[in-house]
């Protein structure tokens, strides 16, 4: 079972079981709030994370991320938490325009 440590939300961590779909479902279930405005269709970035330890050990890119990839609206070490999984341990941070005003970050 892999491990997400969130950096910025108090070192938080949720733990992706096998049969997640998602980093977002994997959040889901352990009841932490994060942005998904497009329902986790992969239609806007809101759901974006910042990857500090563990990129390669996330599932390949999917279309959605490729065409925000090549539009500039992902860089290199980031994904969306509902395209993408892991199946290692991994280091992510919230961006700034991901953030809900409910919850303290510290950073
Ligand atoms: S929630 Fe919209 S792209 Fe992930």
């Amino acid at each position: 079972m892999a491990k997400i440590v969130i950096d910025n939300l108090s070192g938080k961590e949720v733990f992706i079981k096998p049969q997640s779909r998602s980093i977002l479902a994997a959040l889901q279930d352990e009841r932490v709030d994060w942005m998904h405005a497009c329902g986790g269709k992969g239609r806007c970035t809101t759901c974006k994370l910042i990857v500090i330890k563990g990129l390669e050990q996330m599932s390949e890119k999917t279309p959605a991320e490729t065409r925000y990839y090549q539009e500039g609206k992902l860089l290199d070490n980031e994904r969306l938490a509902c395209q993408a999984s892991a199946w290692g341990d991994l280091v992510v941070r919230v961006p700034e325009e991901g953030k809900l005003p409910h919850l303290k970050y510290n950073d």
